[in-house]
């Protein structure tokens, strides 16, 4: 069973150890509401529903339209709390258009709360609580926020009638990513179950590449023309198709939502890094059917069909049991499956990039010092490469040394975003607990290390040190967007001769999930990465 009541208790922990002195000893009452079932204008259908994250965790209930009470009393029998769930009536409506609630039986035998009865139980209920509970400070979610469950004023008249009566939305959804941040064991094994089946998904798209490239897809009569393609004839010729077939991947394996919109780009459309809504993953590739011989390098920017593209990114996950996955894959199309000679480079370098960071990983690092790692292997790899000057280059100096590379900021011009975040119910999990606006951590740590330029962690959405049982994503990228290039075109610092040659790679990400343990890491991604698993797979040869 989901283990709400546990989540309960550390919340109340975490949300008392932030309370002033004079109100830690009150009874304290978290009141939460579930999500509703919208509905598409004049359509009469519903959008599809996905349960409020806060509300899942504290209850493990998919019911929309319900509600949670929970009550706490510090240092009291009340110390293990209190937990109703109020879940709506099946109606008659509800039997004839839709799939009812569950029964208060079978809810009560499902969900680890005190106990589970119907929602026109609730108003009373809180009553009762007002009258049981002098004094008690009443928690809800932050009010008149878009993201969150509307809570109706009837249900808090009561409690502010009440003589002392209080509700405060300031303390509780903090405490709430406090918690959050920390995942069990049954939440690392669903986020697992997320990331296999986002790994098979991954490996599908690369294996009907691969098989095409071996002419293992053929098309049988009529198809296409006389009747629709088949799965079997399902060759991918363009974004659309590799991201229809991941999704298709998941649903078959009863994942009902992805975990954000799936990214699926070719060529320098994988440098736009959110590439999905108002036209992304749209493209063909350009030459249509993925065939061996069919590649030829080209600098210029993806427009029109005389581009081949050398790389597809797909960053995608679903998610499973309201628990995100989030893995990014970059694989060869066109030239027989493998990468050229420039994707190879860049694919090995971002490799190298990962692999480095998830040696260091441990309760304790500041993530920041895995960020800097990252591109301190990428200025090496560029300088390697001669993307990058280096001290021995003709006319060199220190100037061009790693320090100086990494202080000039210009590797964000290249790898703008930051190597990971935490991930949970929610993909970009926990914001308030991953960065903190007061950041103690990054002060401290920061003391007599070399930090590089401080754009590098404009975008970073993790900035603690590690703690064992959070669940991070390790995803170095690097891009050749004509957007950020454009700032960089005059640079000292870069050979632009030998950076023409790598811009048609368009860009690489590898991104996978990592549950940090006591002594380092469990990577939770299935997929491989490796670069001969990778062209075997998408040359048909494996
Ligand atoms: N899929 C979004 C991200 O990787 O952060
Ligand atoms: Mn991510
Ligand atoms: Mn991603």
């Amino acid at each position: 069973m989901y283990p709400a009541a546990d989540h309960v208790l550390r919340t109340f922990r975490n949300l008392v150890g932030t309370l002033p002195e004079a109100e830690k000893l009150k009874p304290q009452v978290i009141l939460v509401a579930a999500g509703i079932v919208e509905y598409r204008n004049d359509t009469d259908r519903e959008l599809a529903f996905r349960q409020e994250s806060n509300f899942f965790y504290l209850s493990g209930c998919t019911t929309p339209s319900s509600y949670l009470i929970a009550s706490y009393q510090h240092g009291t029998s009340l110390e293990k709390p209190s937990i109703e769930l109020f879940i709506p009536k099946a109606s008659l409506a509800d039997m004839m258009w839709s799939v009812p609630p569950p029964s208060l039986e079978a809810a009560n035998a499902t969900h680890d709360v005190t106990r589970v009865i119907n929602t026109e139980s609730l108003t009373g209920a809180i009553e009762t609580l007002v009258k049981s509970l002098p004094g008690a400070l009443w928690h809800v979610l932050p009010r008149n926020s878009p993201q969150f469950p509307a809570l109706s004023e009837d249900y808090l008249k009561p409690i502010l009638s009440a003589e002392d009566g209080a509700v405060t939305d300031f303390y509780l959804l903090p405490a709430l990513h406090r918690t959050r941040l920390i995942k069990d064991q049954d939440e690392v094994a669903l986020i697992q179950h997320a990331c296999d089946i986002s790994s098979r998904a991954h490996e599908t798209v690369m294996r009907v590449l691969g098989a095409a490239v071996k002419g293992a897809i053929t098309h049988g009569a009529g198809a296409g023309v006389d009747r629709p393609l088949l799965p079997s004839e399902w060759l991918i010729q363009k974004e659309a198709e590799a991201e229809a077939l991941f999704v298709a991947s998941c649903r078959r394996e009863g994942a009902v939502h992805q975990a954000y919109l799936p990214i699926c780009a070719s060529a320098s459309r994988a440098s736009t890094l959110h590439y999905c809504c108002n036209g992304g993953n749209d493209k063909e590739f350009a030459w249509g059917p993925v065939e061996p011989h069919d590649h030829k390098n080209s600098n210029s920017l993806c427009t029109g069909r005389e581009l081949k593209p050398q790389v597809l990114l797909i960053d995608a996950g679903c998610e499973w049991s309201c628990y995100a996955s989030d893995i990014t894959r970059t694989m060869p199309i066109g030239n027989g499956g493998k990468f050229t000679e420039e994707g190879r480079a860049i694919y090995s370098l971002v490799l190298e990039m990962q692999t480095e960071c998830m040696d260091i990983l441990k309760p304790g690092l500041l993530w920041d010092s895995a960020h800097l790692l990252s591109h301190r292997v990428l200025v090496r790899g560029f300088q390697r490469l001669g993307i990058f000057k280096s001290p021995s280059s003709p006319g060199g100096g220190s100037w061009a040394s790693e320090e100086a590379i990494l202080a000039s900021g210009i590797t964000t011009a290249f790898y703008p975003h930051g190597l990971g975040h935490s991930l949970g119910h929610d993909v970009h999990d926990v914001p308030s607990a991953s960065k903190p606006a007061v950041n103690p951590h990054i002060a401290e740590n920061n003391a007599g290390i070399q930090l590089g330029h401080p754009t590098i962690y404009n975008f970073l959405r993790l900035r603690l040190p590690l703690e064992a049982g959070m669940v991070v994503t390790v995803e170095p990228g690097i891009y050749f967007s004509p957007h950020l290039l454009a700032a960089v075109r005059d640079s000292q610092l870069i050979d632009h001769e030998v950076l023409k040659r790598y811009e048609s790679v368009g860009g690489v990400r590898i991104e996978d999930v990592v549950h940090i343990t006591p002594n380092g890491v469990q990577n939770l991604t299935k997929v491989r990465s490796d670069v001969d698993w990778i062209e075997g797979v998408c040359s048909g040869a494996l």
